[in-house]
């Protein structure tokens, strides 16, 4: 499924914040990554297209189709797993997604049985079933929750920073997890680490501050600063140097001295040498530098 997002504006009424300024956004099939810094955007985007809240001003449509005038056909190929959930701790999983394929209107027990096994084997939890949610660990939570939001085997899915918290063994799984059920699927997926859409998404959105920074294929993004990433291990007053006169991506100690990576045209310091660039220094780049 396509969707297209147009001129969205979100103001909330509390302290009149502008979360989202005329945004325009294409997605197309496929793992679709929405990346950003706290308070970038990315969950207020992201329950608007839930439709779970309304926007200010603009319009989305999917398929062409405008989403609002068409909601309940939306809502029916959705799935949605916002950033915090509770789902119900006192039942165990299969308890807990029967529950949700009665909310989600399908009357016949046998059929409801067959979508909580499918659900449950498709994000790994088969052996769990008895434990209650309550004593599941973050990752296995997480993986109830995509079940919980497959088992209408929608189109689209909204997963809104998943792997926070995660160990990385979980982190892992999950990010494998999504791409096997990406498959005939538009996922959209946001995340603030770069690391999480590395290779998982073809197509990304960074978002900051309510705008769209980037938008467009990830290898092209990573493009922009081919030619221009920088390394230089030096002193910290060089490092001060690169910091007013370039884009610093990241410092780290080696044996105690500042090894800066930078973008520039051409190297700002003798002795710094060319490095590849990475997903993470354009996103840097695009955001302006690393906060200190
Ligand atoms: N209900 C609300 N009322 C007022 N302002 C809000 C509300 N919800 C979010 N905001 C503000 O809108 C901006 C965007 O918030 P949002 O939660 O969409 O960002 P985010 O990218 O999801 O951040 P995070 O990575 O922390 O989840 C922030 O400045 C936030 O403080
Ligand atoms: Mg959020």
């Amino acid at each position: 499924m396509n969707i297209q997002i147009n001129n969205l504006t979100k103001i909330y009424p509390k302290g009149n914040k502008k979360a989202l300024n005329a945004v325009n956004i294409t997605i197309p099939e496929g793992i679709f990554g929405l990346i950003g810094r706290n308070g970038a955007g990315k969950t207020t985007l992201m329950r608007i297209l839930a439709t779970v809240m309304n926007a200010s001003e603009g319009e989305i449509t999917f398929d062409g189709k405008e989403l609002n005038a068409n909601k309940d056909e939306f809502r029916s190929s959705l799935g949605y797993l916002p950033q915090t959930t509770k789902l119900m701790p006192q039942l165990n999983i299969v308890e807990f997604l029967d529950y949700i394929c009665v909310m989600k209107n399908i009357k016949d027990k046998a059929q409801r049985r067959e979508r909580v096994a499918w659900a449950i084997e498709t994000v790994g939890l088969v052996g769990e079933e008895k434990k209650r949610l309550h004593n599941y660990s973050g990752g296995m939570l997480r993986r109830a929750g995509i079940a919980q939001a497959l088992i209408g085997d929608p189109r689209v899915l909204i997963i809104d920073e998943p792997t926070t918290g995660l160990d990385p063994e979980e982190r892992l799984y999950f990010l494998n997890l999504l791409s096997k059920i990406a498959v005939g699927r538009t996922i959209i997926f946001s995340t603030h680490i770069t690391a999480d859409i590395e290779h998982l998404c073809q197509n990304i959105c960074v978002l900051e501050q309510g705008e769209v920074k980037y938008l467009g294929m990830k290898r092209a993004f990573i493009d922009r600063v081919e030619g221009k990433i920088w390394e230089h291990t030096g002193t910290p007053a060089e490092e001060e140097q690169l910091r007013r006169n370039g884009i610093v991506t990241s410092v780290t100690y080696v044996e105690g001295s500042p090894r800066v990576r930078y973008v520039a045209d051409t190297p700002l310091l003798d002795n710094s040498v060319a490095a590849t660039p990475t997903l993470e220094d354009a996103y840097i780049y695009a955001l302006g530098g690393v906060k200190r």
